[in-house]
């Protein structure tokens, strides 16, 4: 048995949601081009979970569901309360919230088609509802009840700032968790199949795969990008950053990728809202310090930027915390998530690789007191 490390190349599934074919993303068939010009973020859901875009009825069913289930259980709200809140990541918040939500919720144990899809609409709506409650209550405010009026984009934004969004922001956000919704058998989305698999519930799958985005090799990324286009500051100080940290064989985040190699389909999408919208702000550097740094490492390297890098400057433009970034990734990837879960079950093996053994071989056991 020969091992291949990080699983690299290796088919793990059949899966019939997103695939990545000569680097180009679908979702079920469509290009994902396609659909961040044309759909809003409620479709995407509904296409990811039923393989098929809705009909005009069947969105609005959709939206309505999810508009009533975004309120919190108190239970969960208060706990926020206890945590300490000038040092926790919102991304391990997240994650307890998440496990939490299992436990308030009396179908969590119930496996069948019809309350697995319940649960679905429930943790969907919750997500935006949990990030947002915490910035608020982390900063001494009061979490803000959803709007049945707007939709999930908007009444995400609306929850975590206390006002309604314009259009263009509207329009970006839809945008970004369209991009972020699904991506074939990722680190997290693989988490969460391994743990449906052992016939595990629900909310231990997102908790698991909320556990596997917060690293800053996948979702944890789009954070340390923001950190490093601060630190930079100027895009005339971008070339002896990138150059120094590459010296000292760091990473840059935000580029390279396990699956492409000509590059990442969503970078590009972000880039042009990344413009757009740090013109808008009136904060053109973030932009003009990121594009530097893409001229200068890509000289460098051969790996082009990947979903995480241009979508920070984009996050900050939207006026989010930059420890929001990772838990906005999780809200709009719980779809995939989801979708990944409900075809898990659907078609479900028990998933249990092996390991190539490097360890000493054959030994006879040592009694405590001959022991050195
Ligand atoms: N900066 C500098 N060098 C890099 C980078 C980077 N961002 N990415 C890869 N390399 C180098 C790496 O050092 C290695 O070089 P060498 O062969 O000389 O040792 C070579 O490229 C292969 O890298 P690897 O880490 O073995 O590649 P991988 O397929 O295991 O990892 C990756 C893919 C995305 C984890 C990696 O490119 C990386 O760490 N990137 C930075 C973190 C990041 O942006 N993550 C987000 C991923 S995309 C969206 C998401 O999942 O959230």
């Amino acid at each position: 048995m020969t091992a291949t490390r990080g699983l690299e190349g290796v088919v793990a599934t059949t899966s019939s949601i997103s695939s990545i074919i000569d680097d180009t993303l679908t979702y079920v068939g469509y290009n994902i081009d396609d659909l961040t010009e044309n759909a809003s973020f409620e479709e995407v859901i509904y296409l990811l979970w039923h393989l098929e875009l809705p009909t005009k009825e069947q969105l609005q069913e959709l939206k309505e569901q999810l508009a009533e289930n975004m309120e919190l259980p108190q239970e969960v709200l208060d706990s926020f309360k206890t945590y300490p809140l000038d040092k926790v990541h919102p991304m391990a918040v997240l994650r307890t919230a998440v496990s939490a939500l299992g436990i308030f919720d009396e179908d969590a144990e119930v496996m069948d088609k019809e309350a697995n899809y319940k649960k679905a609409i429930r943790l969907q709506a919750k997500m935006p509802a949990i990030v947002a409650a915490f910035a608020r209550i982390r900063n001494g405010l009061e979490p803000i009840a959803p709007r049945k009026d707007l939709g999930f984009a908007a009444n995400f934004m609306y929850m975590i700032k206390g006002e309604e969004p314009d259009e263009v922001e509207v329009e970006a956000m839809d945008k970004a968790l369209i991009l972020h919704a699904d991506h074939e058998l990722n680190a997290s989305t693989f988490t969460a199949r391994v743990c449906v698999a052992t016939l595990s519930d629900i909310y231990s799958g997102i908790t698991a795969a909320i556990g596997a985005l917060k690293g800053p090799l996948h979702g944890g990324a789009n954070e340390q990008v923001m950190k490093m286009l601060t630190e930079i500051g100027s895009a005339d100080n971008a070339e002896s950053y990138v150059k120094d940290k590459l010296e000292k064989k760091e990473k840059i985040m935000g580029f390279g990728h396990r699956v492409y190699r000509k590059g990442d389909p969503r970078a590009k999408h972000l880039k042009e809202m990344s413009k757009r919208l740090t013109e808008i702000t009136g904060e053109p550097e973030w932009y003009n310090i990121s594009i530097k740094v893409e001229e200068v490492f890509t000289s460098e390297k051969p790996l082009p930027p990947n979903v995480d890098f241009y979508s920070a400057s984009v996050y900050h433009s939207l006026g989010f915390d930059h420890d929001l970034f990772t838990p906005i990734f999780a809200v709009s990837r719980t779809s995939g998530w989801l979708a990944h879960i409900l075809e898990q079950y659907e078609n479900n093996r028990l998933i249990r690789p092996r390991a190539e053994y490097t360890g000493p071989g054959m030994r006879s056991y040592i009694p405590l007191d001959k022991r050195k």
